[in-house]
């Protein structure tokens, strides 16, 4: 290899410097890149799989059932692997127990009773009732049980309190609360802003939940008067039970426990006892917040179901009526309405499925005081659809009247 200028200038010849010097320079810059495929060291593959593992585990124990109507993490049980200190709340003993219920009462608060009884507890007045010195807290007038009744099953019609009138509806909570979450939220407002009621235990709502399992309608504040004063929470008989009992007898399974004592009626292949018992928890998430866990309605805002005659009447007419909505004035057991009913399906798209959509109907026709002999079935569902598939606009009087004469 001739080099142009060899001689004085080439380093190579004249430097003095240690060769060596020279040479861990080299050595310490870095390696040429190689192109090799180099495999996934063993920590990162052993980490990866932990992650796995743990993920698996986490969703076992925090799955809540992979109920979407009741996912909550509240649902799951991950005392039966971890002993959480949060699972004490169930004990309801100790005093850091009692710290853990009132603090996840007020989570609960937070979630369900500040948007109407407001974040101080005061309420509005005229519309919904402070809680924050309510004498119906302090148990000198309405004792735990009939607080624990009135969350359960909610409240409606005139009541007072603090010395203002309200005349307003509180939804139940039982659909949405199980008895721990009611105990730990009752706690927390006996408790919160200087309020002195005591502790109330998981153990009281669920003996409560059983002795009212038959009731579906909100309290009026007679009703709940009825429920006697002293604390003791069994075999004490609820003023509900005598309706809500006879209401239950011969072919209507509507509420909670259909199979022990109503018969199961079949229909040919079609299970309304099951279509029924379906149809409640779908009822829980759909309609209930217009209509109410009662079906009362809301006077001049939602019709009852309760007794109505569109819900009992023609099957046929009652699937063309939820699937296209309802516009404009309509009576109702003699009341009158002008609202409007938007497609229930749009709203709730669980109820694109026929069957869904037959199990709450066959719900609300069966519930409370209603009977109906003729079971909605999924093909009656598909088979409406395909008839009113190019009406676009909601119902109103009039196309009623005309589409459906003779319905009674
Ligand atoms: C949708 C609004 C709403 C929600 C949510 C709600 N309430 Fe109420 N609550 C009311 C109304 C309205 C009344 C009065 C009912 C009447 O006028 O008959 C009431 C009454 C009460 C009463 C009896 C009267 C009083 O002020 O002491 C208590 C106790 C009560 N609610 C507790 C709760 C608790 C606890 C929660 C949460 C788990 C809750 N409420 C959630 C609207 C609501
Ligand atoms: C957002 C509130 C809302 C929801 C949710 C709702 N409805 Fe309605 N519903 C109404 C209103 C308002 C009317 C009355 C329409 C009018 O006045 O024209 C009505 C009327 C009705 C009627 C006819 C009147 C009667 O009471 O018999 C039926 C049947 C009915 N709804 C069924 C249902 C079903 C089934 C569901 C649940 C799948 C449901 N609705 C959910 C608001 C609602």
């Amino acid at each position: 290899m001739s080099q142009p200028n060899e001689g004085q200038d080439r380093l190579d010849y004249q430097e003095t410097a240690d060769i060596t010097e020279v040479h861990a320079a080299i050595a310490r810059e870095h390696a040429e890149p190689s192109a090799d495929v180099t495999p996934i060291p063993t920590w990162l593959s052993l980490v990866c799989a932990a992650a796995l593992c743990w993920a698996g585990i986490y969703i076992g124990i925090f799955h809540g059932g992979f109920n979407p109507k009741v996912f909550n993490e509240y649902e799951s049980n991950p005392s039966a692997f971890f002993p959480l200190p949060g699972n004490a709340v169930a004990t309801s003993g100790g005093a850091a127990a009692e710290l853990t219920q009132v603090q996840l009462g007020e989570k609960v608060y937070k979630e369900v009773c500040q948007a109407c009884h407001q974040p101080t507890g005061l309420g509005q007045a005229g519309q919904f009732p402070p809680l924050a010195g309510s004498e119906w807290l302090d148990g000198s007038e309405y004792n735990e049980k009939r607080v624990v009744a009135i969350v359960l099953k909610g409240l409606k019609g005139p009541v007072t309190v603090k010395g203002g009138a309200f005349n307003g509806a509180m939804p139940g909570q039982e659909q949405a609360l199980n008895p721990k979450k009611i105990a730990a939220v009752l706690t927390y407002v006996k408790q919160a802003w200087g309020n002195k009621g005591g502790e109330i235990a998981e153990a009281q709502v669920g003996a409560a939940k059983k002795e009212f399992a038959d009731r579906t309608d909100q309290w009026t504040i007679e009703e709940i008067k009825k429920v006697p004063l002293d604390a003791k929470l069994e075999g004490a008989a609820s003023p509900a039970a005598p309706a809500a009992t006879q209401a239950k007898t011969e072919t209507k399974p509507a509420d909670a426990k259909p199979a022990a004592s109503a018969p199961v009626v079949s229909t040919g292949t079609f299970d309304i006892a099951k279509s029924i018992a379906n149809g409640k928890g779908i009822y829980g998430t759909t309609c209930t917040a217009c209509h109410q866990p009662g079906g009362t309605g809301v006077p001049g805002a939602f019709p009852p179901f309760d007794g109505s005659e569109w819900v009992q009447g023609d099957p046929r007419r009652l699937v063309a009526l939820v699937i296209k909505g309802y516009a404009g004035p309509i009576t109702v057991k003699g009341q009158a309405f002008n609202n409007i009913l938007i497609a229930v399906d749009t709203q709730f798209p669980v109820l694109k499925e026929n069957t869904n959509l037959a199990d709450v109907l066959n719900f609300i026709r069966n519930s409370w005081s209603n009977k109906s002999d003729v079971p909605v079935t999924p093909e009656l569902v598909e088979k409406v659809r395909a008839e009113f598939k190019d009406r676009v606009e909601p119902w109103n009087a009039a196309d009623m009247e005309k589409t459906f004469p003779a319905a009674k």
